[in-house]
């Protein structure tokens, strides 16, 4: 089997970093064809040099990265920092990038990239709020059915929000944008907070990340280290949550997750449940079905696959 072309739609984020270094480790499984930066736990100029960053720590410098849009589409942005830090990727000490951005704006990336592909061959990966992928959806509609899929993180169903009671993240940021994607009819494998509240790094989860004593396995681990803090005292759990590398991970080992393919609609009105998912999970609405939502993850499984691959960089 050929490896799969991606788009990697993102704003790093430590979670976000381990979610690119995942796939970059997986040349077999996935093609990453270059990086989108979109503003979310940080602003655009951070978000884009933090992608960079990662790729130069991978070793792969050659990717293109290419910088998208600073603010959601009809909203300020809300930001991140109090998880992630002031760069967005505090915890290790890595260096600046060396090389620069790549010319052209994230979106026409996205349109050029389904554009120049064979229809159903390109899948994008949305790791932040979904404004690159919805201003694309918006601006070139004929891309939308040369979608393999679009696999993102966001949302939550039975585990509540996690910036409001109501609406995790990369929705809350811009439900606008997510409401394109939503009810855009590409085929949509959504990774909720229901499963990456199960994708709990615990200490000997990160300290295997550390004994591999690699630059990114060091890297990963101070990463982990660092938002676990924010996470651990937040939930009271025995972990942080790894929620972006469930993306990747799925395209690797798809049988790792379990969902169903359900109707789930985006609220854009209310100020209470502004961002929320509604995710119609026990299929009382009749509402045509539009995502793969997924609700349980094999967390070992996962743990075992991102310590194994990352060994490989
Ligand atoms: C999502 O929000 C961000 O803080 C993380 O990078 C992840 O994409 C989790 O709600
Ligand atoms: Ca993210």
């Amino acid at each position: 089997m050929s490896a799969r072309k991606i788009i990697i739609d993102t704003d790093p984020g430590q979670d976000d970093a381990v979610a690119i270094l995942l796939a970059l480790a997986s040349p077999d499984e996935i093609e990453v064809l270059g990086l989108t930066a979109v503003a979310g736990n940080v602003p655009l100029p951070l978000t884009s040099k933090n992608a960079r960053i990662i790729c130069e720590l991978a070793g792969r410098p050659e990717i293109p990265v290419h910088a998208g849009c600073d603010t959601p589409l009809a909203r300020p942005l809300v930001t991140a920092e109090h998880v992630h830090g002031k760069t967005g990727l505090d915890g290790p000490d890595l260096p600046d990038p060396e090389g620069d951005l790549t010319p052209g704006h994230a979106v026409d990336f996205i349109i050029d990239t389904l554009r120049a592909h064979p229809p159903g061959s390109v899948t994008l990966c949305p790791l932040g709020p979904l404004t690159n992928i919805a201003t694309a959806f918006r601006d070139a509609p004929d891309v939308i059915a040369r979608v393999r899929e679009v696999v993102l993180m966001g949302g939550a169903c039975f585990e509540g929000g996690n910036i409001t009671p109501s609406a995790e993240f990369n929705i809350y940021v811009d439900p606008e944008a997510a409401n394109i994607v939503f009810r855009s009819g590409a085929p949509l494998t959504v990774m909720p907070l229901d499963v990456t509240h199960k994708a709990l790094v615990t200490k000997p989860r990160n300290d295997a990340f550390r004994a591999l004593g690699t630059p990114v396995g060091i890297a990963v681990a101070e990463m982990t280290d660092f938002f676990e803090r924010f996470d651990k005292e937040k939930y009271g759990s025995a972990g942080a949550p790894l929620h972006d590398p469930c993306v990747t991970a799925y395209l690797i080992r798809p049988d790792l997750f379990r969902g169903r393919h359900i109707n789930v609609e985006i609220e854009t009105r209310s100020d209470l449940t502004l961002g929320m998912t509604v995710a119609d999970w026990w299929r009382v609405t009749g509402r045509a079905p539009n995502a793969t939502f997924m609700g349980d993850i094999d967390a070992d499984g996962f743990f075992t696959l991102l310590t194994e691959r990352l060994a490989r960089l």
